[in-house]
């Protein structure tokens, strides 16, 4: 079982050094690719990007060559069997590579990024032996090293989000791999910080996803703020047209956990309304309920307060009861 997932490793790894090879080459569309999105070559490298040819055979073909076996290729999720059972082909093709590497350095798996807008825009490798999705964050194995005395990290959705801030010097970022955040995810975060950051796209999908990993990350008792994005539609085009101040400045801003699900209440009851204002607060002593600390939760029912007009004695009995204030 061990020498089994070393072997997908060392395929990975084999894969991986194969694509980068490609992505050098002479008019390579992919290096063709990443540059006009504004990487340097210093950064490809680190990250090991690679190019998988518009072929249909050529990685199959180099890793049977170097002698490994059929059967551990396609274990490794880089080849696929024919359905006509008379040949394999590679998984990916025409796509520019993203390695996925874990924290103890090995290949786990890859993504896989069409150069124009087919679909799927990313392909993955399968659940394989050595790669559960939901059980990586990409940059993990850069960011541990970047975490710094603040012990903060910062989770974006994708692949380009996490090196397009590496190289703008924000090195402390990971991706959840466009899934909402698992779990298990949320542990290896827990592991590696104290603090969490979710900037996750500004569309709909992203503000889903934080939502649910705000929850997550808040059950396994963790410190966690959110980034609002909203002047670009991801992180990656936000730090290259605005740049790396500006991005801290976002860091910096962050809103706590109870700050943004107090927006997002406002933002769907209509506080203008008497209806509004009830169901906003009542959404809100629900959130308050939760907290332990009466400091905090003093400090929120004032600003509540304020918010809804209702007084602070009103709210105070909607989260304890009426209970508290009986001799
Ligand atoms: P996005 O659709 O936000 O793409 O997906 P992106 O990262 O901004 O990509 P670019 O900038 O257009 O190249 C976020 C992440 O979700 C996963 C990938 O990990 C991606 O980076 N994803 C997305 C997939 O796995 N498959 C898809 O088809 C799309
Ligand atoms: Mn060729
Ligand atoms: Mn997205
Ligand atoms: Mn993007
Ligand atoms: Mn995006």
């Amino acid at each position: 079982e061990l020498s089994r997932k070393n072997k997908i490793y060392e395929i990975n790894r084999e894969a991986a050094l194969f694509y980068y090879k490609n992505l050098l080459k002479k008019n390579s569309p992919g290096l063709a690719y990443l540059k006009q999105r504004g990487l340097e070559e210093s950064v490809i490298r680190r990250f090991g990007l690679g190019y998988a040819e518009n072929h249909w055979e050529t990685l199959n073909t180099y890793l049977i060559r170097k002698g490994y076996d059929q059967e551990f290729i396609c274990s490794a999720g880089l080849v696929l069997e024919k359905k006509t059972k008379d040949g394999f082909y590679d998984r990916f093709r025409n796509r520019v590579i993203f390695p996925i590497i874990n924290t103890t350095g090995n290949v786990v798996g890859f993504g896989g990024r069409a150069l124009d807008d087919s679909l799927p825009k990313y392909l993955n490798s399968p659940e394989t032996s050595v790669f559960h999705k939901g059980n990586n964050l990409f940059g993990l194995n850069l960011a541990k090293k970047e975490i710094g005395k603040d012990r903060k990290i910062i989770v974006v959705e994708g692949y380009m989000d996490v090196i397009s801030l590496y190289q703008h010097g924000i090195r402390n970022v990971v991706a959840s791999l466009g899934t909402a955040l698992t779990k298990p995810q949320g542990e290896m975060l827990k592991r590696y910080s104290d603090e969490i950051i979710i900037a996750y796209d500004a569309d709909a999908a992203g503000q889903k996803a934080t939502l649910r990993g705000l929850d997550i990350l808040n059950e396994l008792g963790c410190k966690v703020k959110v980034i609002r994005l909203t002047e670009a539609k991801d992180p990656d085009e936000f730090v290259r047209r605005k740049g790396k101040d500006a991005f801290l400045e976002e860091v910096e801003r962050a809103l706590p956990f109870l700050d943004y699900k107090i927006i997002l209440a406002k933002m769907e009851n209509d506080v203008r309304t008497t209806e509004g204002r009830i169901q906003f607060v009542k959404a809100v002593a629900a959130l308050l309920k939760q907290i332990k600390s009466p400091v905090e939760v003093d400090a929120y029912i004032k600003k509540i307060a304020l918010e809804s007009q209702i007084s602070e004695e009103a709210i105070k009995r909607e989260i304890f009861g009426n209970h508290m204030y009986d001799p």
